[in-house]
């Protein structure tokens, strides 16, 4: 028998992993011309060529044995240091190889940090609509996810609301910029805003609050944005990055955790989320993976593929009388449901084989996900569907 505790996981596995199996029953039913899969996060750009050469010149040029070996739990050294000098490059940061840990993806990275900083009953606070698995996340360490309800005005971060969720117990605080699944991104302005809050609670409980920054989706913005660089404004910052998104490697399962020197404790926290990367299992990130992604770190895919995805579904379903939040970066995009009941909605979607996510699933009914990492042509393909749905609500 299963342990209890994962009966409620198996009860309500993924939605947006349901849809995804649902899509490739329809593509064998129908072709997968005629199904318009917007259901998961898969980017569908390729892998920079610089990629795959990087790979085979690790395999011919490095050491047989070591290139397979274990390491340090936090990586390779040169890897760690090729990271490091980049991000000091791309922000105007100081970090060294001492500030970064490898990890597998930003899941990994995440799930690292919270067993590094989280007792039970210590509280994580996101911003709804959120990523579904933190709640799966925090729950791993015996922490207790904490909700902010979302300015349904622009998706942008509701600070009367947040002020009101901070508590003596608030541990960390996960900001997702650029943002699944609305596409927002927060300004510096809002993450200055978010850092002065965030001192002044940690002095009135005299408590230490976190900030988790996510940040797959670092580079992959529009018109551009800029997404502020959290460190710089708030030092108890962690950050988790990978190159799921921005070099289209989500099944290679790569990123990093920046632990900034500035942190509470930093000697500690580094041991202690180096421990975390061996203790859950993860032992240290996939070797040549580190490698090849360090001779890649000026690389990033398409971006213009997804922003003409973006703007081609935000004009035309914004002239079919949908109400979509303008994606400033990401691949999604964030959609009112015509109908209170969006899962119902999404029912009728499916009818015209258009797969997308209920908001619900990101803790936020009433609305929908549309992802458009997929090829133009399903886009293009799918807005008869998207019109005749309007027209029938
Ligand atoms: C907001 C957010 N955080 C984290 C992740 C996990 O990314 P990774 O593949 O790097 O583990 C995802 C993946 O879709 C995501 O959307």
């Amino acid at each position: 028998m299963i342990a209890k505790s994962m009966k409620k996981f198996t009860a309500n596995s993924s939605a947006v992993r349901k849809m995804f199996e649902e899509g490739a029953r329809l593509a064998k039913e129908f072709g997968a011309e005629n199904v318009y899969n917007f259901s998961i996060g898969n980017p569908n750009v390729p892998v920079p060529n610089s990629f795959n050469d990087a790979i085979l010149d690790i395999i011919e040029n490095e050491d047989p044995v070591k290139i397979h070996s274990y390491m340090s739990n936090a990586g390779h050294e040169d890897v760690r240091k090729a990271v490091a000098d980049h991000i000091n490059k791309e922000h105007d940061t100081a970090f060294t190889e001492a500030n970064i840990i490898m990890t597998v993806g930003a899941a990994g990275g995440l799930n690292v940090a919270f067993k590094t900083i989280l007792d039970p009953e210590d509280e994580v606070i996101a911003f709804a609509p959120y990523f579904v698995e933190y709640g799966a996340y925090v729950g791993n360490y015996n922490g207790v996810l904490k909700m902010v309800p979302p300015d349904l005005e622009n998706f942008q971060i509701n600070f009367a609301e947040f002020e009101k969720v901070i508590t003596e117990k608030t541990r960390a605080v996960i900001i997702n910029s650029p943002h699944n699944p609305t596409g927002v991104v927060y300004s510096e302005e809002t993450i200055k805003k978010i850092a002065a809050l965030l001192e002044a609670k940690q002095k009135e409980y005299g408590s230490e609050i976190f900030i988790i920054a996510d940040e797959p989706y670092r580079e992959l913005v529009y018109g551009g944005i800029t997404v502020p660089y959290i460190t710089k404004y708030y030092k108890n910052t962690l950050v988790a990055y990978s190159w799921s998104k921005s070099l289209s490697l989500p099944g290679e399962r790569i990123g990093y955790l920046v632990i900034p020197s500035e942190i509470n404790d930093f000697a500690e926290m580094l041991d202690a989320a180096m421990v975390a990367n061996r203790v859950l299992g993860f032992v240290n990130a996939p070797s040549l993976l580190q490698k090849a992604v360090a001779k890649c770190l000026d690389e990033s895919s398409d971006i213009a593929f997804y922003e003409k995805n973006g703007k081609t579904l935000y004009d035309n379903l914004t002239e079919y009388g949908y109400e979509c939040v303008k994606p400033q970066g990401a691949f999604y995009l964030w959609v009112k449901s015509p109908i209170a009941d969006e899962k119902k909605f999404c029912d009728m979607a499916r009818e015209h084989r258009i797969l997308i996510v209920p908001g619900s699933s990101f803790a936020c009914p009433g609305y929908v996900r549309i992802s458009y990492c997929v090829a133009y042509e399903t886009v293009v393909n799918s807005l008869p569907g998207f019109k005749k749905l309007m027209d029938e609500i």
